[in-house]
């Protein structure tokens, strides 16, 4: 089976949590991870898990201008942050604009500072949304991983982001067994 993880980062951090969900999902999948920039040349065509995931910017999705200030924000020296490589790319809001129809399974998760989601706001609640709209199944609820104040992972997130990993690849071809379906049917309530 073949998991597609896309994500967008601007100060590394998401491209971690990326990176560690990929070895989580790596036993039982064949993963790539790229960032929103490459989501285009890789494909999603026979994938049949999609990850998505974003940094949370003024409580959901990043913005043009959002990633402008994250950019300046890493050129002061004082804040010790480095651009991801895939920084300048375009951000996840762009990417689901032209993103197409279809059914395949899906998880999405964010990083942003620790607290509740209703202070903070968390940008894979609305990524969430957005792959419904467009016909995906969302297989997980929508997660978050956290940064401290100065941006950098909290201790044990990427650790914590493989287990999410692992929980995900587990969770599609159980449910399958459980429905009878093939890859990409996960069963519902009413099926089981
Ligand atoms: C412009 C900007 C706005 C932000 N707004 C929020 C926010 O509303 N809530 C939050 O929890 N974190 C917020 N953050 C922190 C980001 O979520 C954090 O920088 C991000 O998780 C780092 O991921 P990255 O390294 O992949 O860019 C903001 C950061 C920036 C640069």
């Amino acid at each position: 089976m073949r998991a597609v993880i896309i994500y967008e980062s601007m100060f590394g951090n998401t491209h971690a949590i990326a990176d560690a969900i990929a070895k989580g999902l790596e036993p039982l999948y064949n993963v790539v991870a790229v960032p929103m920039g490459e989501a285009g040349r890789e494909g999603l065509g026979d994938a049949d898990l999609l990850v998505v995931g974003g940094p949370t910017h003024f409580h959901g999705m990043s913005r043009p201008r959002t990633r402008k200030w994250a950019a300046a924000t890493a050129q002061e020296p004082k804040n010790d942050l480095v651009l991801d490589r895939d920084a300048q790319g375009p951000g996840v809001r762009d990417w689901l604009r032209s993103l197409g129809h279809d059914h395949k399974n899906f998880a999405a998760f964010d990083t942003r500072f620790k607290g509740p989601a209703v202070l903070r706001g968390r940008a894979s609640r609305q990524i969430s949304r957005r792959l419904r709209r467009h016909g995906f199944e969302m297989i997980a609820k929508p997660e978050s991983f956290f940064v401290t104040l100065e941006n950098h992972l909290e201790p044990g997130e990427e650790a914590r982001a493989q287990e999410w990993g692992t929980r995900l690849a587990a969770r599609v071809p159980s449910d399958d067994v459980t429905d009878g379906g093939g890859p990409g049917r996960p069963a519902t309530s009413k099926e089981t």
